[in-house]
């Protein structure tokens, strides 16, 4: 039996009847791109939300969650549902059944109980993945048929309208849609997305500077506000459809804030393909450098990294010698940096950075292999 559906069955007393799983994600390149109808370049990992659950026969959706000490959380599904601002995890929940019943659909009442081992904050999309195994469990057990577009835009929209966070689609669709063995180049403007496999050869090494990040409430929603400002100086709809002579053209019309937020996110778009292009090719050297420029872009221009996530890039980027790549992955603030090396460097980047950033920083950073992989599923109960 899967774990989760033992854990279910002693909080509730009663079998599972289905499990479904989503994973976290990491992104190689391509941040902040998202919300602008840009290039995004994730893999979904290994880590997830499980889910397991079994149908009820009044209206009351009852969940309880592992992460937070078996709390309950229970609402109705008749009436309009309302987030919970004691509770912060139920309303990425609450925030699915809402949609989905403001969509059309009905919805069977369930006990649930959900469990996930994405590190919380690490800007891995724990909240992602969360939100993307509901909506699958809901899509399967209420015979929905939403497609993975489908499930990610319902799980983005409860993260936008329920908790709070003005995200983009790429972590959803990353969750909803990954694939074993293979990183998705996304086009966040019309949802469509080439595969490009990760050779057996190389290693994504994640490193958690263990930093926290809240995207809920940090400056994300700022850089979001500051890129359409951007836009609409450029006169164009979202900042797609700008390009580098644009920019320059209209640099005048822009506040300096403004400026280098656009700027960052145009030569992302284009890296972003680059950098695919070349993971294609086994170009290593273009890897190393379209990762390298969009750190300093995100660090220079985005202004999204902290001191602790600038050492860490900067002491895994001295050992790369142009094979490979390394850069702060995620919203930024803290959280993770991701590398992408040949599986022999692996062990001595872990070792140096594990060194240099406790004697730097008196604390040591969590470091994970990353495994591209799957996305949201039904497992066997
Ligand atoms: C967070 C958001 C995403 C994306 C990244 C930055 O992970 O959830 O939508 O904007 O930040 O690339």
């Amino acid at each position: 039996m899967q774990p989760i559906a033992e854990r279910f069955q002693a909080v509730f007393e009663r079998p599972a009847s289905d499990v479904f799983f989503a994973p976290g994600r990491v992104n190689l390149i391509g941040e902040h791109t998202d919300y602008n109808d840009g290039f995004v370049f994730p893999c979904a990992l290994e880590c997830g939300t499980y889910v397991a659950l079994a149908p009820r026969s009044d209206n009351q959706m009852q969940v309880c969650a592992g992460n937070f000490d078996d709390e309950f959380n229970v609402w109705s599904l008749q009436g309009a549902i309302a987030q919970d601002p004691s509770c912060q995890w139920s309303n990425y929940l609450r925030g699915v059944c809402a949609i989905l019943l403001s969509q059309g659909h009905a919805l069977h009442a369930m006990d649930v109980y959900i469990e996930g081992n994405v590190p919380r904050g690490a800007g891995l999309s724990s909240s992602a993945s969360l939100a993307v195994a509901f909506t699958k469990a809901l899509s399967d057990i209420n015979h929905l048929n939403l497609s993975v577009g489908e499930v990610a835009r319902v799980a983005q929209m409860a993260e936008n309208d329920f908790a709070g966070c003005s995200c983009g689609i790429m972590d959803q669709l990353a969750s909803a849609g990954g694939k074993d063995g293979y990183a998705l180049l996304l086009d966040c403007r019309d949802l469509s997305f080439d595969l490009v496999a990760i050779a057996d050869s190389l290693s994504i090494v994640i490193i958690d500077s263990r930093v926290e990040r809240n995207l809920v409430g940090s400056e994300y929603n700022d850089r979001r506000a500051d890129c359409e400002r951007a836009a609409a100086a450029l006169g164009v709809n979202s900042l797609r459809d700008a390009s580098m002579e644009l920019l320059e053209q209209k640099r005048g019309a822009l506040d300096a804030l403004a400026y280098r937020r656009a700027r960052h996110v145009l030569t992302e778009n284009d890296r972003t393909k680059r950098c695919a292009a070349a993971l294609k090719a086994h170009d290593l050297a273009t890897v190393y450098q379209c990762m390298h420029d969009s750190h300093v872009s995100m660090r220079d221009d985005f202004a999204i990294t902290v001191p602790e996530i600038d050492f860490l890039v900067a002491t895994v980027d001295a050992l790369l010698d142009n094979d490979g790549g390394v850069r702060m992955t995620g919203g930024g603030f803290g959280g993770c940096v991701v590398a992408l090396v040949p599986k022999a460097k692996a062990p001595a980047i872990e070792a140096r950075v594990k060194a240099g950033y406790r004697a730097q920083f008196g604390k040591e950073p969590a470091v994970y292999h990353g495994k591209a992989s799957e996305g949201a599923r039904r497992l066997l109960c």
